[in-house]
């Protein structure tokens, strides 16, 4: 009797396939639910012959496994179905986060500075961090004796007290002696770099720093285009009404120097701490290129005429953000940089 139902039962699991997962949990309860198939063959047993049950109870077993094995070789599959149907199917899940980097904040400032200029028709040019003394300090018109070229400001690298020098560059004047010597008048050009100094590393000074340097010579270029550039420099920068005064000054490269203030960007010219109370703050060196550095490079200094102007990005970053230590600049806390976001990726 069991024997017979095992056999017809047997072929019927064999040729069972579920279409969906409703099917399988019907089969599942017919044959191995509580009140299942299995578990009445199971009660038919027990009032067997012990001699029938010898041969009866490995059957059964089996039969068993045969409705297990199906039963899960199924399960598997719809349960892998069901799961990407709900991740596909509801569009109302959460997608999958990735960290995105932000810009470094001075990395924010270069860029925002050449693009100003680059809408004045100002190109971004280039040159090496490691210089020798004629594009340093000779080219650009430094005498001698200048306490620029002293052990205290320059990194030397190879010091024969002279033109042989190799130091790294102590500004990014050095490029602007490059591009004269190699390239054709007129130039009009921004030039954006690391920088050293032999310096003791604390909150207000760094052994390296970040400079963009601006030049531009072609015919009749006069202190008035130099005022006007940096004005709408300033203007772009920090905001119209942005208020601009130049002093006198002096360096080897330009004659006559000057340092610009900008009307101070955090109390507006009222009086605070970073302005020192004085309601302006310096941004930067300028002036008309010195004739001798003109003749330096190869330019006739009869016919042109050139302005150049450097500035610290450190700085014009510290105005826009107020940070108060210089060294948050280059540990790379990324507590520090993620506060920086910015909509170029
Ligand atoms: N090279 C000067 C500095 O490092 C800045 C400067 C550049 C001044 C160009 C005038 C003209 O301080």
């Amino acid at each position: 009797m069991i024997q017979e139902q095992i056999n017809q039962y047997s072929l019927e699991i064999d040729e069972f396939s579920p279409a969906n997962a409703a099917e399988l949990e019907e089969f599942r309860i017919r044959f191995l639910g509580t009140k299942g198939i299995i578990k009445d063959l199971f009660e038919q047993f027990k009032t067997v012959t012990s001699e029938e049950k010898r041969v009866l109870g490995k059957v059964l077993n089996e039969f068993k496994q045969q409705a297990e094995a199906k039963h899960a070789e199924f399960k598997e599959a719809f349960d892998a179905e069901s799961q990407t149907a709900k991740t596909e199917g509801d569009l109302t899940l959460p997608g999958e986060g990735y960290a995105v980097g932000s810009r470094h904040p001075l990395s924010l400032v270069r860029n925002e500075i050449i693009d100003i200029f680059k809408r004045l028709g100002f190109v971004v040019a280039e040159g090496p961090e490691i210089e020798d003394d004629w594009h340093n300090f000779s080219a650009l018109n430094f005498p001698e004796e200048h306490p620029a070229r002293d052990m205290q400001d320059t990194f030397f690298i190879k010091k024969n007290a002279g033109k042989d020098d190799i130091a790294l560059r102590t500004h990014t004047s050095s490029v602007q002696v490059r591009m004269m010597e190699n390239g054709k008048p007129p130039f009009r050009a921004i030039m954006p770099g690391r920088v050293y100094r032999n310096e003791a590393i604390s909150a207000r000074a760094h052994c390296f720093f970040h400079q963009v340097e601006g030049l531009y010579i072609d015919e009749n270029v006069s202190f008035a285009d130099l005022k006007q550039t940096l004005y709408h420099f300033v203007q772009e920068l920090y905001g119209e009404g942005t208020k601009v005064r130049f002093r006198p000054s002096y360096f080897p490269f330009t004659e006559p120097s000057a340092e610009m203030d900008i009307s101070c960007t955090i109390c507006k010219g009222a009086g605070c701490n970073m302005c020192k109370h004085t309601g302006w703050v310096e941004i930067l060196g300028c002036g008309m290129v010195d004739p001798n550095v003109l003749e330096n490079c190869g330019i006739d200094s009869k016919k042109l005429t050139g302005f150049a102007f450097g500035m610290g990005i450190e700085r014009i970053a510290n105005l826009k953000w107020v940070i108060r230590d210089l060294r948050l600049f280059s540990e790379n806390d990324v507590r520090f940089l993620r506060q920086f976001k910015s909509e170029i990726i």
